[in-house]
């Protein structure tokens, strides 16, 4: 516990990442802000070479790397190599920004309580296998609800099972498209609630 003192060592974190990378964005601008000041972003791990959250991370000079999937026989290999570069890089937690795929328990519970997820309803609505990116505020739109909004919670085996750290309620409007519904739910809840959850989180492991 060091209280705070930032002349201590901070939590060191991992971002994982599939695509656009603004939750990415929001987070290594928390860094800059000072909203996140209990951790630092030391590495940007991606399951697509194409990822732009990879151009992100390296205009801020963070660590990038790769692992594809195809590159191993079993979904165990391919978990084995993502905890060997983190335990290799002393990675203390782990940020799922936008990450789309679903990791087994051989990785969730090698990381318990160290691993976040940011989720773009209010679970347990619209979550679970087959509920990411635009999937999830169509889901919305076709049930008709006039609130959504956004999820942080840890990970475990169950897909966004873990237990929420926080959440934050959007409003759905008349005339809403997926997309417009997607960019305000980043917009008014996971630009915001993901930096601060992280913080706590950091802190809590300081
Ligand atoms: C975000 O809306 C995030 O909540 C969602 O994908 C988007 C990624 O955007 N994640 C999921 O649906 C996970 N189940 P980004 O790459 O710009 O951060």
């Amino acid at each position: 516990m060091n209280g705070g003192n930032e002349l201590e060592k901070k939590v060191k974190i991992a971002v994982m990442v599939s695509g656009g990378g603004t939750n990415l964005q929001a987070i290594l601008d928390a860094e800059k802000s000072g909203i996140l000041r209990s951790g630092k972003v030391s590495l940007v791990l991606s399951n697509k070479a194409s990822a732009y959250a990879l151009e992100r991370a390296k205009n801020a000079q963070v660590e990038t790397a790769v692992i594809l999937r195809k590159d191993y026989a079993s979904q165990r290999e391919y978990e084995d190599a993502m905890i060997d570069l983190f335990t290799q890089k002393g990675i203390d937690l782990i940020v799922l920004a936008g990450f789309m795929n679903i990791l087994s328990s051989h990785f969730t519970d090698t990381y318990p309580k160290r691993i976040i997820n940011v989720h773009p309803s209010l679970i347990p609505a619209f979550c679970g296998e087959g509920f990411y990116g635009l999937r999830v505020h169509r889901a919305a739109l076709d049930y008709g609800v006039k609130v959504t909004g956004a999820t942080v919670h840890f990970v475990n085996e169950i897909p966004d099972g873990g237990e929420i750290i926080a959440q934050k309620a959007v409003e759905i409007l008349p005339g809403d498209t997926p997309e417009i519904l997607q960019r305000r739910v980043m917009e008014q809840a996971e630009w915001i609630l993901l930096p601060q959850a992280l913080e706590t989180v950091s802190k809590s492991y300081c």
